[in-house]
């Protein structure tokens, strides 16, 4: 389902964040990608998501290489993955029901459809009834929640989540995550980096870790 072969990764002429990464994810696994701040957690996952590119070494998702797309299969790559960035990226300028409408409209689904399922991916996110809102009127977990939905409303195949319960209380973090493990039981492959390892040991299965020195570990169950 992903595959890095040898992958290196630096910004402009800066140091390897990532140095010569190798891993592979089967269809259906929950991952945790751990590690301390600035180790490079959230440049892995925008490799995957194909919002960087690898400076070296081939990234494969979803039986794509990514280096190797070309521009008109992009937006198959965006469907296939559900992507949720530390920075939310919602749409200021329109209400939280048209940002999850949004990747709807843009894979040109037609409007009563795309609305129910909208409403049902706000519902699973606890937001219902704050469908008309603008984002700027909603706290920050709300707004997290809100990129959640819009994230899952297609069914991507891949779930790559940064850092999802970094602004939630106790109670509506585990909620977030039983989200998560509905989709990945249903078969949807889920990557989430996050600082909480006791909250990530119940739901996944597998840890990448990459530690201050940018080694890179990858091992069964969940580091605590
Ligand atoms: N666009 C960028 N340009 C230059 N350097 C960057 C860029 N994005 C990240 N970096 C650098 O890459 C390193 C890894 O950053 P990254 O965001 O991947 O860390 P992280 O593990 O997600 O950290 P955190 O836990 O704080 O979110 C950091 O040193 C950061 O300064
Ligand atoms: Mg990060």
């Amino acid at each position: 389902m992903i595959e890095f072969q040898h992958v290196f990764k630096s910004y402009g002429r800066g140091r390897n964040i990532l140095a010569d990464i190798n891993f592979r994810i089967e269809p259906g696994e929950f991952v945790f990608v751990s590690g301390p701040s600035g180790a490079g957690k959230s440049t892995l996952l925008k490799l995957i998501g194909g919002l960087e590119p690898s400076s070296r070494g081939a990234v494969h998702v979803n039986g794509h290489r990514l280096d190797k797309m070309s521009a008109r299969a992009r937006p198959y790559l965006r469907r296939a993955v559900g992507i949720i960035l530390q920075d939310t990226h919602l749409l200021y300028d329109r209400s939280a029901m048209n940002n999850v409408l949004l990747p709807l409209t843009v894979a040109g689904q037609e409007r009563r459809q795309a609305q129910t399922r909208a409403r049902a991916a706000m519902e699973k996110v606890g937001l219902s009834g704050k469908e008309d809102l603008n984002p700027i009127e909603m706290s920050g977990g709300e707004q997290q929640r809100l990129a959640i939905a819009r994230a899952i409303v297609n069914r991507p195949a891949i779930l790559v989540v940064d850092e999802p319960t970094a602004n939630l209380d106790q109670d509506s973090a585990r909620r977030i995550m039983e989200v998560f493990r509905d989709f990945n039981r249903v078969g949807v492959t889920t990557l989430i980096a996050s600082h909480d390892r006791a909250l990530m040991a119940s739901y996944a299965t597998r840890t990448l870790r990459i530690d201050h020195q940018g080694r890179f570990f990858d091992t069964p169950g969940v580091q605590l």
